[in-house]
């Protein structure tokens, strides 16, 4: 372990036990980063309350318990009682070094639990928007970095391929004919495909009728309804899965488990609801109330889990979902949904009563990662000047196509094919990055100049700066893979580079725990950052001491490898050169 937080807190609190006995082992060191030293413990201070002591003297209390002086240059009290925490130089060099032989590249291995994870979800015959796409990429990240902490995740793509939509829309593929250009755009275009259903539905009573019965027989089971319901099914996979390859996502068709993979379910569920007496008939409705979800004068708001007509809802499906997820798939403490933020209140209540119905058990906890919305510069939900939806496939390349100018104006010596993949890469990852570096759940403005800007928290900034050391490596003829150090630490900005460099594998734990993968991006502009700052005062290549030249040759080959196995937890490609 390389966690040098860790490290002190156990050390810190060992340090508590020895002073004031072993009722104040398990007492929390808060041990933080500091301004004044690498960290500071700042126990003495709730603890001098406890004691009815002064907190300096706490504080010295616990300096002279504590065992640091293998990783500590100081440990020094400062101010009403903070103990200042300064860590050795061949301490951090040697963690460092262990970084450069470490298979897992600082991750740590949790315990194993299986994790079901709700991503993407877009809609059959739909486009997908802004908002799925940032689902996808936060999702997809996420279960990048669970996988890497050890943990078997399990992808579930709950596409949206059931419900009464796909009466118009069967209708319309029938006369539009199944091969037809129109039903092409089910692949290219899918919301020219539904307008066109949708118009037809709202001006001709006649096919709106037919489009009736069509959801009637579909619910029935009638085959030639669901041979063709199957078609625009697959119809939409093939549109899906390019915007998947376009934006580089893990997600495959094993990993879809749409709505109507639960519908042999959704009558079992029903029936259970009503013999636990969780759920009750109200107006022709089966509804389930809960007091603790109320509306307008304090009424419960009902879940109607069966309507009136018998058909069931996007909640029933979601009591499905969380049964599945728990019972069949196996989830031993987390089921995560990256879901939009609007649905907060539907997951809450379908979950309150699924535990009421024993579907979740105390030791699973779902959660509800929220997506925020993404904005237009307008401050509106990101649409075209028409008011429609923007076509994502557009909306991708074109990023691409301006990453594009950018290499074409920096690297005129580059042919077009290359200048070509670099653009991709630089494009797709600048939108990728976008959505990731802001919490989940806030709102954030859509806009091209700052995700493609080269400065700033950005996923280009990042790009560059691991493309700016692969060229280092190139001009020195030298393998990455062959820069082992030894790494000795003298100048700030290598202590600076190398101490960051450690923070990676907590980091990627506390993504693992918190589901928030902008704290990786804000480390890894850190990181960035801190090697920026090196590279302006270590030469690396010209460093006259050929064991220096080494040193910093091993720092930056780490600093590499930590951005490039960072960049592809979140999904984000690296470019050779840029
Ligand atoms: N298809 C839904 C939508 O577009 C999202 C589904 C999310 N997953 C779930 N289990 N409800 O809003």
């Amino acid at each position: 372990m390389a966690d040098p937080q860790e490290i002190l807190a156990q050390r810190v609190q060992s340090a508590l036990g020895a002073a004031f006995g072993p009722d104040f082992a398990d007492t929390d060191p808060v041990i933080r980063p500091s301004q004044f030293a690498d960290f500071q413990a700042n126990a003495a201070l709730p603890l001098a309350k406890r004691l009815g002591r002064a907190p300096r003297d706490v504080a010295a209390d616990i300096v002279a318990h504590l065992d640091v002086s293998d990783m500590c240059r100081d440990a020094e009290i400062s101010g009403p009682g903070f103990i200042n925490l300064t860590l050795r130089d061949d301490w951090i060099a040697a963690r460092a070094q262990d970084l450069l032989s470490d298979p897992r590249a600082g991750i740590p291995q949790q315990e194993p639990q299986t994790i079901p994870i709700d991503y993407s979800a877009p809609n059959v015959a739909k486009e997908m928007h802004v908002g799925h796409l940032r689902t996808t990429v936060v999702g997809d990240a996420l279960a990048r970095v669970l996988e890497a902490l050890g943990h078997n995740v399990v992808r579930q793509n709950h596409i949206g391929d059931w419900g009464t939509p796909f009466g118009m829309l069967i209708e319309h593929l029938l006369d539009s004919g199944e091969h037809s250009p129109e039903a092409e755009l089910v692949k290219t275009d899918p919301n020219a495909f539904y307008q066109a259903a949708r118009t037809k539905f709202d001006a001709s009573p006649e096919f709106a009728e037919r489009a009736r019965k069509r959801v009637v027989a579909l619910q029935a089971g009638d085959p030639e309804t669901l041979r063709l319901w199957r078609e625009l099914v697959d119809l939409s996979k093939i549109y899906f899965n390019r915007v998947y390859a376009t934006l580089d996502v893990t997600l495959t068709d094993s990993d879809l488990a749409g709505e109507s993979m639960y519908n042999d379910m959704l009558p079992g569920i029903c029936d259970e609801l009503e013999d636990k007496g969780i759920a009750e008939v109200s107006e022709g409705a089966l509804c389930v109330f809960q007091p603790e979800f109320t509306g307008r004068e304090g009424k419960p708001v009902p879940l109607i889990v069966r309507k009136s007509d018998g058909g069931y809802g996007y909640g029933t499906t979601d009591l499905a979902t969380i049964r599945y997820r728990v019972e069949e798939l196996g989830a031993t403490s987390r089921v995560v949904y990256v879901v939009g933020a609007p649905q907060a209140l539907h997951f809450r209540m379908v979950w309150a009563a699924a535990r009421k119905a024993g579907w979740l058990p105390d030791r699973v906890t779902p959660i509800h990662v929220q997506i925020g919305n993404v904005l237009g510069d307008d401050g509106k939900i990101l649409r075209t000047r028409s008011g429609q939806p923007i076509r994502l496939m557009a909306l991708l390349e074109e990023a691409v196509d301006r990453a594009a100018k950018v290499v074409a104006e920096n690297r005129p010596d580059l042919d077009d094919a290359t200048r070509a993949a670099i653009a991709r890469e630089v494009g797709i990852g600048a939108v990728k990055y976008a959505d990731l570096s802001v919490s989940h759940d806030t709102e954030y403005v859509f806009d091209y100049d700052r995700m493609l800007a080269l400065n700033g928290n950005t996923g280009p900034y990042l790009q560059y700066a691991a493309a700016r050391i692969r060229s280092i490596f190139r001009k020195g003829g030298v393998d990455p893979d062959s820069a082992t150090g030894p790494i000795t630490l003298t100048e700030p900005a290598e202590r600076d580079l190398a101490l960051a460099l450690l923070g990676f594998g907590p980091v990627v734990s506390a993504v693992g725990d918190t589901l928030e993968p902008h704290r990786l991006c804000g480390y890894l502009f850190d990181l960035a950052q801190a090697f920026t700052a090196f590279f302006e005062h270590c030469p690396v290549l010209q460093a006259e001491d050929p064991a220096v030249r080494d040193s910093r040759l091993a720092l930056i080959a780490a600093t590499l490898r930590t951005l490039v196995t960072g960049l592809g937890l979140l999904g984000v490609r690296t470019p050779e050169q840029m």
